[in-house]
């Protein structure tokens, strides 16, 4: 009775679903009390030392996208910053209009974004990396690997989610701001 009524809803339910309806699945998630961490296998990842090294090495990796550090918006420890970036997203990325809010811009996996900081007084602080991974490193975030660098000293790495939340902002452009390019 109760397995004829699961397998109408199941039925019901069977597109796009079909998961949720199959007992083996089930049956492995209830089973689930090993410490051998499976679920790790099948996350994406990437060589994040590799990224890192590859983005302080900026100024030999990358395209200068700003020409003069301009004023920063909201990156809170800088007075202003200098973008740089891959040479083949250069063009796409100084297309984005921050101001336009119906322009659609994404970014190839591989694609990197660094910014300067700068304090008042015009010495660099740091550095904040944005590089896109493969998909589904981190579907939420547009796979989007993020960084940052205060001195030598990398401070955040990873899936930074407050990086993320504040990026979404600018969801049609792909979580590229655009701001800070040569005008
Ligand atoms: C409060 C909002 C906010 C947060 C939090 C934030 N950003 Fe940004 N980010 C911006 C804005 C706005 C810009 C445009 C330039 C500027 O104002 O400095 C930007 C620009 C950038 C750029 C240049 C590429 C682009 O999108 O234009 C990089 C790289 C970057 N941020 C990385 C990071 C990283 C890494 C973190 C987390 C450690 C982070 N950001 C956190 C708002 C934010």
């Amino acid at each position: 009775m109760i397995i004829s009524s699961m397998r109408r809803l199941c039925v019901r339910l069977s597109f796009g679903l079909v998961a949720a309806c199959d007992p083996d699945h089930a049956e492995r998630a209830g089973a689930d009390s090993g410490e051998d961490g499976n679920d790790e296998a099948q996350a994406v990842e990437i060589d994040e030392d590799e990224v890192l090294a590859a983005g302080m090495d900026y100024a030999s990796q990358l395209e200068q996208l700003s020409d003069t550090p301009e004023v920063s918006e909201t990156h809170s420890d800088a007075a202003s910053v200098m973008v740089w970036g891959s040479a083949d997203a250069a063009k796409r990325f100084l297309s984005i209009d921050p101001m336009d809010p119906t322009q659609e811009v994404t970014f190839e996996e591989g694609t990197m974004f660094v910014k300067e900081h700068f304090d008042a007084a015009g010495a660099k602080v740091g550095l904040t990396i944005m590089y896109k991974g493969p998909e589904g490193y981190d579907s939420a975030a547009r796979d989007w690997f993020w960084a940052r660098v205060r001195g030598n000293e990398v401070t955040h790495r990873g899936r930074v989610d407050f990086c993320s939340d504040c990026h979404e902002a600018a969801h049609n452009t792909d979580f590229v701001v655009g701001f800070g390019k040569s005008q």
